[in-house]
């Protein structure tokens, strides 16, 4: 480490957090954690898997990666679980890991699969007794992940989705500096989220992940708005505190030979009244992973962009721009309690993840005295998104008009 960590911060580099000076940070019994998905090339299994790793707050132990049952079983060995908790199907996990003792069966369930099974798999862990951590978009369609919000109320057990921009600090940094004020009266929020890896014809099949992404049978109800539109919305409520309440969009498929949107616009309605744009693009050519975000209110704005994901912009009229840098000891408590490395030292996806990962941990821990904590994305905001997915899509289809997201279920019903 070339430079002091910043006043006030105790590092625990081999625990791989930073706690605050005056706090403890005892080792906890860690979380018994099984898989559903995220089998052999799969994309984002490796990372949430990476992600409970850093936070070091779970216990791989169980899983069923892939619908091959003996390539998941095969798999699970490979990644160190006992072979008799390497299982064929998630069917096969929930049975078994339900009649083992409380003390060793598993707590949670991480479901990593394709959104069309995300329903199903939640649904069942969740009616088995687990916790669960699903990845993005809850489900498919509105219809499922209203389902899913059921059997989350009935069951009692926690739900956490896995919005990954919300981890960054300076994310939540902006959020609570918004809260408090910082931009007087939100007037505008711009957010933007293109990527390029979908812009070619042969793209559309060549990848599993392409493949099942532009399969409207696999994906749901929608293309690149419910891929990474998806992630656009959820940053813009975390970071404005508000609701989208009505929205106007344009959805396209603009590669030829789609039937899924692969590209989309939408203006936006907040709950306060302010206004917004919305894009989500997987066909921009020589966009990676350009997530960029934009709020202007009366006396301020800010920006944040997810590609430099260590700095966030401050501007006021008429003065010098302020740029706030991560694990900086200006920072208020969210940023700070979530820095892992020294001011200068930067962190990135991998740490963002984490964090969803220890937000999620601090909520089983503390089961059932504390309910849903403010660290990972609930039910209620899946929901949101699948039904600000709906309205985008059922306003595109009659011509951009603008649609209301309260009257979704009661028009689609
Ligand atoms: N948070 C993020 O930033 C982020 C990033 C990428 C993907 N995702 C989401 O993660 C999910 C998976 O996406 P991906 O790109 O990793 O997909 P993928 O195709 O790379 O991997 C899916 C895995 O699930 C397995 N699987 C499918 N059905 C299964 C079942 N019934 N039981 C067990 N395993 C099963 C597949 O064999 C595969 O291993 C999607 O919902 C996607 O939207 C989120």
């Amino acid at each position: 480490m070339n430079s002091a960590p910043a006043q006030g911060l105790v590092f625990h580099l081999d625990q791989g957090r930073v706690t605050h000076a005056g706090e403890t940070n005892a080792v906890t019994e860690k979380i018994r954690l099984a898989m559903v998905g995220g089998g052999p090339g799969a994309f984002i299994g490796s990372v949430h898997r990476l992600a409970a790793a850093i936070s070091d707050r779970y216990q791989l132990v169980a899983g069923a990666f892939c619908r091959d049952p003996e390539a998941s079983r095969a798999f699970g060995v490979e990644l160190g679980l006992a072979p008799a908790r390497a299982y064929g199907s998630y069917q096969e996990l929930l049975a078994a890991e339900a009649a083992l003792p409380p003390a060793s069966r598993i707590q949670c369930v991480a479901i990593v699969t394709p959104n069309d099974s995300h329903a199903d798999i939640s649904c069942a862990a969740l009616e088995a007794g687990f916790h669960v951590l699903c990845d993005k978009p809850a489900a498919g369609c509105l219809e499922e992940a209203l389902r899913m919000q059921s059997a989350v109320h009935a069951s009692g057990r926690l739900f956490g989705l896995t919005h990954t921009y919300t981890g960054y600090p300076l994310v939540m940094e902006a959020r609570d500096r918004i809260a408090a004020g910082a931009l007087g009266e939100l007037r505008r929020v711009h957010v933007s989220y293109l990527q390029d890896w979908l812009s070619r014809e042969e793209d559309t099949s060549g990848s599993k992940q392409a493949s099942w992404r532009n399969d409207p049978a696999r994906s749901g109800e929608s293309g690149a708005f419910a891929d990474i539109g998806s992630h656009a919305f959820n940053l813009v409520e975390f970071m404005s505190g508000e609701s989208i309440t009505a929205v106007a969009a344009q959805l396209r498929s603009v590669v030829p030979g789609r039937t899924i949107d692969d590209d989309g616009s939408a203006l936006f309605r907040l709950s306060s009244g302010a206004q917004g744009l919305l894009a989500a693009s997987q066909v921009c050519t020589g966009s990676v992973n350009a997530l960029k975000i934009e709020l202007f209110g009366a006396e301020g704005a800010m920006s944040w962009q997810q590609e430099q994901p260590n700095t966030l912009l401050f501007k006021r009229r008429g003065e010098p721009d302020m740029v706030l840098h991560a694990n900086m000891d200006y920072l208020g408590h969210s940023a700070r309690a979530v820095a892992r490395t020294p001011g200068g030292h930067p962190e990135g996806y991998l740490e963002a993840f984490a964090n969803i990962y220890q937000g999620f941990a601090d909520a089983v821990a503390a089961f059932p005295e504390s309910p849903q904590s403010t660290g990972f994305a609930s039910i209620d905001d899946g929901v949101a998104a699948l039904r600000f997915i709906r309205a985008a899509r059922l306003s595109s289809e009659q011509g951009s008009v603008w649609t209301e997201l309260a009257a979704i279920e009661r028009n689609t019903a």
